[in-house]
């Protein structure tokens, strides 16, 4: 299973914070948005990751996550032209996905709380697609799927005026090797991109598409606004400061799933200048 992070776009709706560098590089609460949706990708197991952006942006990912093995990963960077849609994802990951695979998550998208949504479908998953859905209030603003009585899903519109439910499709999506040749198939909708919805729509059509229902033990945030930014790092601050655990820490986790060992760790560390995040590092050595 290979992994994508899409993180470009065009971030206009938070401008300025926006204008010099990218939504997912913002902070919520302790670090970069983008760790949130990179620590989903590795609780999932997967080590392999290609990071997509603007050419400007490529640069800064580089500077924080570098080729990633210092975190027992594999991550690379490819340029999006222009925001073009979220399925342009896999025309310009071919080759990195090749004949695998591929777990696509939003590079703006927070997953909080059980993941065995997550494990259960990445277990599970051999062929077609597997997307979720998500009870929210605000169903205008999302991909909406529709369920029959036997909670078959049988719709998904895209931002639809009138939904036909409450239930949104997150940014976060597991697709068999196919999805290159739908996504190459696809023609730009109304605003202009590749969306993603549609190529929902091809395995729904098909026949090959498993929706999931996330429960309520899970926290889906929107990072959308600066409203949403400033509730998502209250959120984070709230769980950190009680627990005294950090939630999207990427190094722990790459110490707990042990994708490093100890010594590597610690070679890590020495690399962390002084800092509250790496006293945090520090105590997880002596545990
Ligand atoms: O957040 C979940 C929603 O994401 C889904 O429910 C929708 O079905 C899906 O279309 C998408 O909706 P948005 O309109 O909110 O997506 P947005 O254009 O904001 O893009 C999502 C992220 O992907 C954002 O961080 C920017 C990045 N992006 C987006 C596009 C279209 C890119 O990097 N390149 C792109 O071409």
């Amino acid at each position: 299973m290979k992994g994508i992070i899409l993180a470009g776009g065009a971030g206009t709706r938070l401008y300025p914070i926006t204008k010099i560098y990218s939504k997912q590089l913002t902070a919520i609460y302790d670090k970069p948005l983008i760790y949130y949706p990179l620590s989903t990708l590795m609780l999932g197991g997967i080590k392999d990751v290609l990071i997509i952006s603007n050419d400007e942006t490529i640069p800064l990912y580089q500077k924080l996550f570098n080729d990633g093995s210092q975190i027992g990963m594999n991550i690379s960077y490819a340029v999006q032209a222009a925001p073009n849609g979220i399925a342009e994802s896999f025309i310009i990951g071919e080759e990195f996905i090749g004949d695998d695979s591929v777990t696509l998550v939003l590079g703006d998208n927070i997953f909080y709380g059980k993941y065995d949504f997550f494990y259960r479908a990445l277990q599970s998953h051999k062929k077609g697609g597997v997307i979720f859905a998500y009870q929210v209030t605000d169903p205008e603003r999302y991909g909406i799927v529709q369920f029959d009585k036997e909670g078959k899903a049988i719709s998904i519109e895209e931002k639809p005026k009138e939904p036909k439910s409450n239930f949104a499709v997150p940014g976060l999506y597991i697709y068999d090797n196919e999805v290159i040749e739908i996504s190459k198939n696809l023609n730009p909708s109304g605003r202009g991109e590749l969306e993603i919805t549609d190529v929902n729509k091809t395995y729904l059509q098909r026949g090959d598409l498993m929706v999931e229902k996330i429960g309520r033990g899970v926290a889906w945030l929107d990072t959308g606004t600066p409203e949403a930014l400033l509730q998502a790092s209250n959120f984070f601050g709230v769980i950190e400061d009680r627990q005294g655990l950090k939630v999207a820490c990427v190094e722990e986790i790459a110490y707990q799933k042990k994708f490093i060992d100890r010594t590597q760790f610690e070679s890590l560390l020495d690399t962390i200048p002084k800092s509250q995040y790496k006293d945090y590092l520090i105590n997880l050595l002596k545990e």
